[in-house]
């Protein structure tokens, strides 16, 4: 087993650390009280390839594998969730769910634009009654001939005010079941299409989730993806390798937390000594140390066997169950190092406490990665 990253990888991680630590910290804070979207930071990452880093650069993309989008989202990740989200939402479910099964005309008209950040997506599975139970699908997309009708809510939908691409799940045939569900490209502005309420969050408050309304929204033909009940596959394919992102935010958010109390321990004096001289503190940061240390393994791997052809379903659930298990227990843990200090803003480790905590719920609960993952194991 070869454990160390290519020049090519440590470049791209070097980057993406210098953009995180230079362009989103000194507004991080700011943004997450006023809940405001880095518009102008988000630009620039389009600029510099960040928003379509696995897209064929035929594609307007950066053409770069899966491992360097890992490592890209884990060092923004440590300054800012609400940033990465965005950016893994467009890279790993609207971009590559558009490259591997769109249609040429398709990704000339959407695919492009997204990949070089020109446009931002978003990707529209949960419902009301329908987040981890996805086959339950109320939005319909009725076939009338030349175009669908849509009509339905979805809820909780990243970069929902942002976004002008939307890839949208909808029940196109009731009886059918899972079968009978279907993925539509809606652009912003279509007649009934409506961007609804945003939702005033715990976590990742930079990044804008929102309601969206469909009432009687004419979709046109051309604008399905894959075949007639592709649907439901196309939404698992797409999230498979979508926790393989979540899982590299949740690892970025244990390791911001990891490397602010190290550096804090080191400052902070008490009883004469500095902190991490008490083995309380110490043993602490060994533990997080090792668990980030872990989740990195899971996390790689699973970003390795996505660029090796191999299956990620299972891979990418263990790395997200783990990765945010792990990024919930020690950005408490970041907080208790810092003691008083930990519990105000300044210091950033309560920021990513609050934001740890939807890496166990987005994108797949942990018990749906348990199911992932059990179902996996026992199913010879
Ligand atoms: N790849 C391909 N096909 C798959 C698949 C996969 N990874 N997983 C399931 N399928 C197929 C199955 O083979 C089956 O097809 P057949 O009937 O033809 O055999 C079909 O899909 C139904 O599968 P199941 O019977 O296993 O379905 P289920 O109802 O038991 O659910 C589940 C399976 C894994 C729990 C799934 O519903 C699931 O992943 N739920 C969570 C959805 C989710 O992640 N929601 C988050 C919203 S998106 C989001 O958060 C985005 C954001 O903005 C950040």
């Amino acid at each position: 087993m070869k454990f160390d990253l290519s020049e090519e990888h440590l470049a791209v991680r070097d980057a993406a650390r210098d953009f995180a630590q230079n362009v989103l910290k000194p507004g991080v804070i700011e943004r997450d009280e006023a809940q405001r979207f880095p518009v102008e930071e988000m630009k620039q990452l389009g600029e510099l390839g960040f928003l379509g880093m696995m897209v064929d650069p035929k594609y307007g993309g950066s053409g770069m594998d899966t491992l360097s989008y890992a490592l890209a989202i884990e060092e923004i990740s440590k300054v800012d969730a609400s940033a990465s989200v965005c950016l893994s939402v467009n890279n790993s479910l609207v971009c590559w769910g558009l490259e591997k099964y769109g249609t040429e005309e398709q990704k000339q008209k959407y695919l492009i634009p997204l990949a070089k950040g020109e446009k931002i997506g978003a990707f529209c599975l949960s419902e009301p009654e329908a987040g981890s139970d996805a086959t339950s699908q109320r939005t319909t997309a009725i076939d009338m001939g030349d175009h669908y009708l849509m009509n339905g809510t979805k809820n909780w939908i990243t970069n929902g005010s942002t976004a002008s691409v939307y890839l949208v799940i909808a029940q196109t045939n009731v009886e059918a079941g899972h079968k009978g569900i279907n993925a539509f490209i809606i652009e912003r502005g279509m007649d009934g299409f409506i961007v609804g309420a945003k939702e005033n969050k715990l976590g990742i408050r930079g990044s804008d989730t929102h309601t969206l309304l469909f009432n009687d929204v004419k979709v046109p033909k051309e604008n399905r993806i894959g075949e007639d009940g592709f649907g439901f596959t196309f939404a698992m394919k797409v999230l498979s390798g979508g926790r393989i992102g979540i899982a590299s935010q949740a690892l970025g958010i244990a390791g911001g937390a990891y490397e602010l109390a190290l550096a804090y321990s080191k400052e902070r004096k008490a009883f004469g000594k500095e902190i991490n001289q008490h083995q309380a503190i110490a043993f602490k940061l060994a533990d997080m140390a090792t668990d980030i240390e872990a989740a990195k393994m899971l996390v790689y791997r699973s970003a390795i066997d996505k660029d090796m052809g191999r299956n990620y379903d299972q891979s990418g659930a263990m790395a997200k169950l783990y990765a945010s298990r792990i990024a919930m227990k020690h950005t408490v843990e970041a907080v208790q190092i810092h003691g008083g200090y930990g519990f105000v803003k300044e210091y950033h480790v309560e920021r990513l406490m609050r934001d740890a905590k939807i890496t166990q719920i987005y994108e797949g609960t942990s018990e749906i990665q348990q199911i992932v993952i059990s179902r996996n194991i026992l199913k010879d």
